[in-house]
């Protein structure tokens, strides 16, 4: 599996940690910033690494902002994303098994590094469920190709 990774600057610790996580899991992933002591803009982050999944070059996204919603917006407006705002761990694990989520976003504004880890974790290693659920997700996917 390979995971895109980004946030902006009031995601900054919590991306740092996911990292670690990532690297304890033998995950690999690529950083796409931000690089920044200063404040950016979430769509310069979001949008990026929305592409790369939506493309196929990577697997899975997590995005990062103050609040994570800012991120999930911007990276919902990329065709074939869907990216789901997560801060705990239930909903991790159903937006997997139920919505075949590719990216996750979270905000550090909102939770810790701790939860943050556990949600990332289970995300990231719960299988999407199929049956049912491909009739409705089907149904977004078939919406967006006709836009
Ligand atoms: C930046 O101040 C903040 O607006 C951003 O991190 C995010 O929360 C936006 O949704």
């Amino acid at each position: 599996m390979m995971v895109a990774i980004g946030s902006d600057h009031g995601g900054v610790n919590i991306r740092e940690e996911i990292k670690k996580l990532m690297d304890e899991m033998g995950i690999e992933y690529k950083d796409f910033g931000c690089e920044c002591g200063t404040s950016v803009d979430y769509p310069d982050y979001a949008l990026p690494v929305a592409e790369k999944v939506a493309s196929g070059e990577f697997d899975k996204g997590i995005l990062i902002c103050g609040t994570g919603i800012g991120m999930s917006i911007a990276a919902n407006k990329v065709n074939g994303i869907r990216c789901a705002l997560v801060h705990d761990v239930f909903s991790a694990k159903a937006t997997r098994e139920h919505n075949d989520s590719n990216i996750l976003a979270m905000g550090e504004r909102v939770i810790g590094p701790g939860l943050a880890r556990e949600i990332a974790k289970v995300w990231l290693t719960t299988d999407y469920e199929g049956g049912r659920h491909e009739r409705r997700v089907g149904k977004i996917s078939e919406y967006e190709s006709k836009r």
